[in-house]
């Protein structure tokens, strides 16, 4: 929570400065007090009576005020807050603070400023990329500026690539980061993850398998922990390092994940992250089984494996408070998942895409949807690590109760 903690926000001129708005909303929602200060170019965007009217405060935007002056002069501005955020971070604005321009409110009060400075950067991915902006990101990293984002995605002016505003959760998580350090918003909670494929043997030497990595469902697991999460990881064979700071329980069969979840005891958060084999055979043989010429190929029974994430959502008094689960699918992803999550009783699924174009299974980089009761969330193309961490995030936020802008709705 940011219970107390005043917020500075300068809104400079994109076409980002929409999610500026909602960004107020979270903020508030999480107990904090914002005060705005919008650029000349960042009013073409939004309106100063939708930020006063959303912090409930005046809106800054000219040097030049007397009245502004006189009630708070800029210096008084720039120090009268814990942390200044400037969301959308355009490159312009960037460039002026790298400068150490003074040449408005905004580079005024961010050159004058002796607080923390968070930069939500968004702009157009040439922009982004380009040598001079990557310098003064760079300077401007070298003097202490945090950067949240930015994500890669789709962008209002139909290229593709970095430059998309981090999603104001994001941007409100990096916040709490800094204003309270070494949070540990899931201490005290005990989570269980499931991750990698599973083996179903045919006989001592041959199985039954996927190309699951694992890469996610470990990820998913460290980012837990990270957060102060007791974590068991539920692991199927993979080549991956067991992560720091959690318990890992190597498994190779469905039944023996099912146990191992089980046996992880009474937990706050199931992630189902595993790609747990449909089927296991009925007979394995007991020893390797023979080619005889000329005889058929064996004909291997198989039976339905049990289904570990549908197990842990039933409800009881054992239930996990939030159960996940994972959505692989190659059509229909979103119509499927939502389909998934009533069908297997879980709170949350996260939707992904595994059609082989898109290079998820055993990938560095995953494009998901989260689906829960509210809706669908469309999350940017992540690496499997951001994936984790901002899904991570947002189970903190479940559990520390929902922002209030958006209970009041
Ligand atoms: O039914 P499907 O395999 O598509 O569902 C995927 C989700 O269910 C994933 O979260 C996966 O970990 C979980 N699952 C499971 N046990 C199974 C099959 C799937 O936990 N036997």
């Amino acid at each position: 929570m940011l219970n107390g903690k005043r917020i500075l926000l300068i809104v400079s001129g994109g076409i980002a400065a929409y999610k500026s708005l909602e960004l107020v909303r979270r903020l508030r929602g999480r107990g904090a007090s914002v005060r705005c200060v919008l650029t000349g170019a960042g009013a073409r965007f939004v309106t100063p009576l939708s930020l006063q009217a959303l912090s409930e405060d005046r809106v800054y935007s000219d040097m030049f005020s007397l009245t502004d002056e006189s009630e708070m002069g800029h210096i008084q501005l720039s120090r009268d807050a814990d942390l200044l955020v400037v969301a959308p971070a355009t490159a312009n604005l960037l460039a002026r603070m790298a400068a150490g321009m003074a040449d408005d409110l905004a580079a005024t009060v961010l050159l004058a400023t002796d607080k923390p400075v968070l930069a939500a950067p968004a702009m157009n991915v040439r922009m982004w990329t380009h040598a001079a902006t990557a310098a003064n990101v760079e300077t401007l990293r070298k003097r202490g500026v945090a950067f949240v984002g930015p994500n890669e995605g789709a962008m209002a002016c139909n290229e593709f690539g970095p430059g998309r505003m981090a999603e104001p959760d994001e941007i409100v998580a990096a916040i709490e980061t800094m204003l309270v350090p070494r949070q540990r918003p899931l201490a005290g909670k005990r989570a269980v993850v499931t991750s990698g494929p599973t083996r179903e043997a045919i006989d001592p030497v041959r199985y039954i398998s996927n190309h699951s990595s694992g890469k996610q469902g470990h990820a998913i697991a460290a980012a837990l922990a990270k957060l102060g999460a007791d974590v068991t990881l539920v692991s199927g064979p993979v080549a991956l390092a067991d992560p720091p700071g959690l318990r890992t329980v190597k498994v190779e069969s469905a039944e023996e994940m099912l146990r191992a979840s089980l046996a992880a005891g009474n937990v706050d958060i199931a992630v189902c992250a595993a790609a747990v084999a449909d089927w296991k055979v009925v007979h394995p043989a007991a020893g390797k089984m023979k080619k005889k010429a000329g005889a058929p190929p064996p004909q291997i029974e198989l039976a339905p494996n049990p289904d570990i994430l549908a197990t842990l959502s039933r409800p009881g008094p054992q239930r996990p408070a939030l159960v996940v689960g994972f959505a692989a699918e190659t059509e229909n992803l979103v119509a499927n998942a939502i389909e998934k999550r009533q069908r297997k009783g879980c709170d949350w699924i996260v939707a992904n895409d595994v059609s082989p174009s898109t290079g998820t299974f055993g990938g560095e980089r995953n494009t998901v949807h989260l689906i829960s009761a509210s809706g669908v969330e469309d999350w940017p193309t992540l690496a499997k690590e951001d994936v984790a961490l901002r899904l991570a995030a947002r189970i903190a936020l479940h559990f520390s109760g929902p922002p209030k802008a958006e209970a009041a709705e």
